[in-house]
Parts: structure tokens; sequence; C-alpha cells
């Protein structure tokens, strides 16, 4: 009699271990899911529309010194690495929240004392004194940085904008390659007007 009860205590004990290690494993789960789609995916800038936009902001930045340069969500450091190689005399700053991203692209830019990358969420940053932005980001969070970012930054500051707009807002400039896919676009908040 006294076996059956230790059996059925094990048992009782077996299931409830496996019903804590699964909701452990759902919970963990969760959070790592919930961790990683709260943000744009960290898909780089690429091919011709990385190329141009490069090249477009180079030649804006040369000649000139002292600006600085923000990535909002600055990835892999796709396009803040090269420019801030190419202009020493100018300061960039990458905000970047997800976990490898924000660790690769630190290692890669770790000899540019120019370039700053850091592991903070860019509403939260102050981005008043900007003079160059990059932007990559899923369309829902484009609609909210152009209502509640777009208002803080300098008038005559230039926004580049990967694929996706801001919603009601006139682009300055449209460089396309065909595609929606391979397009990007250029705000300066002074010369753009609500479609
Ligand atoms: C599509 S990637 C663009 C990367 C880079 N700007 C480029 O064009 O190659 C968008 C990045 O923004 C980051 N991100 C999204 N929302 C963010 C936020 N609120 N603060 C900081 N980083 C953010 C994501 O983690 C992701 O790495």
């Amino acid at each position: 009699m006294s076996l059956w009860i230790i059996y059925i205590a094990l048992l009782l004990a077996a299931v409830g271990a496996l019903i804590v290690i699964i909701l452990g494993i759902i919970g963990t789960y969760l959070i790592i899911v919930g961790r990683f789609m709260r943000y744009s995916p960290p898909v780089p800038s690429s091919g011709k529309v990385k190329n141009k936009m490069l090249q477009d902001a180079a030649e804006y930045l040369s000649n000139k010194s002292g600006l600085e340069i923000v990535d909002l969500g600055s990835g892999w450091g796709t396009l803040l690495l090269p420019l801030a190689r190419q202009f020493p005399h100018h300061r960039f700053v990458g905000y970047e929240l997800s976990f490898l991203p924000y660790y690769v692209s630190k290692f890669r830019t770790r000899h540019l004392t120019n370039l700053q990358i850091v592991r903070q969420d860019f509403y939260e940053a102050n981005l008043a004194s900007a003079d160059l932005l990059f932007c990559f980001l899923l369309p829902d969070e484009m609609r909210k940085c152009g209502d509640n970012l777009l208002p803080s930054l300098k008038s005559e500051a230039l926004i580049y904008v990967n694929r996706f707009v801001f919603p009601n807002i006139k682009p300055d400039r449209t460089v396309s390659f065909g595609s929606e896919y391979e397009t990007f676009y250029v705000y300066r908040l002074d010369r753009t007007g609500h479609e």
C-alpha cells in the first residue's frame, strides 16, 4: 500500500515538473519573440538603394564639417560605417535596440571615434541637433515616427527613408530604380508638404 502511495507521489511530482518545464519553455519563447517582434527586423539597406543613398548623402556632407548624422535603427552599421570612415569631421550616432545587430555593429565600428552606436530606443533620444537622418522601418513604425518624432527635428534636417514612407507627408525627392522595393525618399521638413 505504502509503495503505491510513493508511486503516485512520484508520478504527481513528475507531471508537475513536466508542466513547469512546458510553461517555462512557452514563457521563454513568448518573451524572446515579443522582444524581437517589437521592432522592425534588422534587414540592412542593400543594393542600388543603399549605394545611391550613401552617394547622395556623401555629396551633401562633403565640404561641410561638424554635422550630426543619425541612423534611427542602425542595424548592422551598414550605412553609418562607410560614411563615418569617409567623413571623420562629422559625428555619427546609431540607435539600435536589437541585441545581435547592436553588438555586431559595436564591434565593426570599434575603431571609429566619430561614430557611436547606442543601445537605446530612438524615441527616447534627443534628436534636436541631428542634421541628417536615415530611417528604414516598417509602415506602422513609420507612422509612429512621423507623428512623434518628426516634430522634434530641425526643420532643415534631411531624412533619408528607405522603402516605406511617412504617411501623409510628401517627400522632397523620390529616387526609384523601378519597384517600390528599390525606392528611397528624401524629406526636408521645411520643404515637404502634407498630402
Ligand atoms: C530594417 S533595419 C534597418 C537598418 C539600417 N538602418 C539600414 O538601413 O541598413 C531596422 C532596425 O531598426 C531597429 N529598431 C527598430 N525600432 C527601433 C527603436 N525604437 N529604437 C532603436 N532601434 C530600433 C531594429 O532593431 C532594426 O535593426
